[in-house]
């Protein structure tokens, strides 16, 4: 056991402050990617609610910028600027903009993500390319941009998006690609939160199930497809961004100090077994 360390046998289960407390976030900095809209955008804005600082990054500029206004029009210090993920020098330009206007991040949040429903036999390499390159070395790319500096502080919260596809292989929408990128995003999780386990970083990852977002408009032009969907998630509906937000700040949060290498599902029962 490591000095200092008290087994639960020896502690005496004593929570430092209430339960309240404990999910406060003030005084840490967010950076959520993929945040313009969708899950990201509402993970912001929860991750602000509880008192953090936030930066939003996306390929998409304008809607990074104009979520942040949103947000500081609701009173939370946020700002929005462009990154692509899948890109080094992206990366390494946003997160310097991050640091120097906020502060080194203190939590990441890996939201930004691409799907594709090309079957198997017409998926070109450009595609694969495309698809990995953003849901899975994305991930990797930004997690390097701050974990260095989170093992200097003694702590961190990094969070990964990754999907029921890649836990199940698809099975909704998600095809091999997609799958096989999320299913790295697990792997990558639970590697990385060993590597920084002694640091006070924890690295955890979220899948989750169909989700009612602008990724799958597919599923609001054809009524049938989303009925079958629907009927195979033992809860009975979509998942709503807000449901996703939830759980990513129950992990930042006080209430995740003892969770690594964890991937919940947020799915409403579909990968229940
Ligand atoms: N919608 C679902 O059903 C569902 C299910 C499981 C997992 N997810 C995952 O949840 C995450 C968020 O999904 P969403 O439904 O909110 O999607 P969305 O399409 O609504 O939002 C994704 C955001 O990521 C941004 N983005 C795309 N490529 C980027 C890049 N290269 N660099 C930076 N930003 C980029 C987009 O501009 C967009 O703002 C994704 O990782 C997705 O794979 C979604």
């Amino acid at each position: 056991m490591p000095e200092g360390a008290a087994d639960s046998a020896a502690g005496d289960d004593a929570r430092p402050g209430t339960f309240a407390a404990a999910l406060a976030l003030r005084g840490r900095h967010a950076v959520v990617t993929g945040s313009a809209r969708g899950i990201g955008a509402r993970t912001a804005s929860e991750l602000a609610g509880l008192g953090a600082t936030v930066t939003l990054l996306d390929l998409n500029r304008v809607g990074a910028e104009r979520t942040a206004e949103t947000m500081r029009s609701e009173g939370h210090d946020a700002r929005g600027f462009e990154c692509d993920v899948s890109d080094e020098a992206s990366v390494e330009t946003a997160f310097a903009l991050a640091a120097s206007e906020a502060g080194s991040p203190d939590i990441l949040v890996n939201n930004a993500g691409v799907s594709s429903f090309v079957p198997f036999f017409e998926t070109t390499e450009a595609d694969w390319d495309a698809l990995v390159g953003v849901n899975l070395t994305g991930t990797f790319l930004c997690s390097r941009a701050v974990v260095a500096t989170m093992r200097e502080q003694g702590w961190g919260r990094i969070v990964n998006i990754s999907s029921v596809a890649g836990k199940r292989g698809g099975g909704f929408l998600g095809r091999t690609p997609y799958s096989a990128a999320k299913a790295g995003v697990i792997g990558f999780t639970k590697a990385l939160a060993r590597e920084v386990a002694g640091d006070g970083v924890t690295v955890n990852a979220i899948a989750p199930g169909p989700m009612d977002t602008d990724m799958t408009q597919i599923l609001r032009d054809d009524p049938v497809l989303l009925e079958r969907i629907v009927s195979a998630v033992p809860l009975g509906r979509r998942g709503l961004p807000y449901e996703i937000a939830d759980a990513v700040c129950f992990l930042c949060s006080g209430l995740g100090d003892y969770l690594t290498g964890e991937t919940i599902n947020v799915d409403g029962g579909v990968s229940m077994e």
